[in-house]
């Protein structure tokens, strides 16, 4: 692994930038490759099989371009093709499942966490099955949210039709009496400011993108491959459906002034 290296991140689309920006944040002086597999999103409604394909076919392509490590930036192909691509590729994969249970357990007082995530990675249980193994007095409260992504590739994060679609989700966990809410999709921090408002004050919203880069900075480190030098912010953002509308609402989402370097790159139909 050599610093100069970039890092690889992958999602069905834009919500792998909430964990791309959190890159920025705290390893400034990384270069990011960014793969959104558009043509595909959302990845909630697709078979196992299907899925393990699109993030294998990511991957092998990330690893051609001579990414350092990868950071599987979707709860969903985390959940059910992780350990599939740990073993078969050499490259250190993270995933966001694991850093976003640690911080939820560690933020809950009352031991009541609801789960909101897509319909594939609910059907998977992993979030509650992890949960419960480190601390099985717990209760879990999983919610599948198929109406979130498609709101957010859409750059709809506010306004009456994300508010009714979030609170048709949220409402029902409010009602069991949860103090923590897992954002276990990607996608889902961009929406946190209503799902706040909907969860109230008493809830505490767990993001896992924090702790999976603090996670990804410790590796870098281990491997000696973390960069210092700052170069010219030259990440590269690819995707297999349309380069123009990922742009568009990635830089509303993101609110950075001038983004970014955006090419379509077909892997698979
Ligand atoms: N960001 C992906 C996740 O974390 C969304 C999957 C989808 O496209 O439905 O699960």
């Amino acid at each position: 692994m050599l610093p100069e290296q970039p890092v690889g991140v992958f999602d069905s689309g834009v919500g792998g930038l909430t964990i791309a920006r959190e890159i920025v944040r705290q390893l400034p002086a990384e270069t990011i490759l960014y793969y959104g597999d558009t043509a595909h999103v959302p990845y909630g409604s697709k078979r196992v099989d299907e899925l393990i394909r699109y993030a294998d076919a990511i991957v092998a392509y990330l690893v051609e371009q001579g990414v350092k490590a990868i950071v599987d930036a979707c709860n969903t192909t985390s959940a059910v093709a992780l350990n599939y691509l740990q073993s078969k590729y050499s490259v250190p994969i993270i995933g966001v499942i694991e850093p976003g249970v640690r911080d939820a357990l560690a933020v809950t007082r009352n031991g009541r966490i609801g789960v909101l995530a897509t319909e594939a990675t609910i059907a998977s249980g992993l979030h509650a099955r992890l949960l419960q193994s480190l601390e099985p007095r717990l209760k879990v409260y999983p919610q599948a949210c198929p109406r979130l992504v498609p709101l957010v590739e859409a750059g709809i994060v506010d306004g009456p039709e994300a508010l009714q679609a979030v609170t048709e989700y949220v409402e029902p966990l409010v009602k069991e009496g949860i103090d923590t809410l897992l954002l276990g999709c990607t996608h889902y921090p961009f929406l946190a400011p209503v799902i706040q408002e909907v969860a109230g004050e008493g809830v505490t919203l767990v993001d896992p993108a924090a702790s999976t880069v603090r996670q990804l900075g410790d590796l870098l480190k281990g491997h000696g491959g973390l960069r210092h030098v700052h170069g010219s912010r030259a990440h590269t953002f690819l995707v297999s459906g349309s380069a123009g509308g990922f742009r568009r609402v990635a830089q509303k989402l993101l609110g950075w002034p001038e983004l970014m370097a955006t090419r379509r790159v077909k892997l698979l139909d």
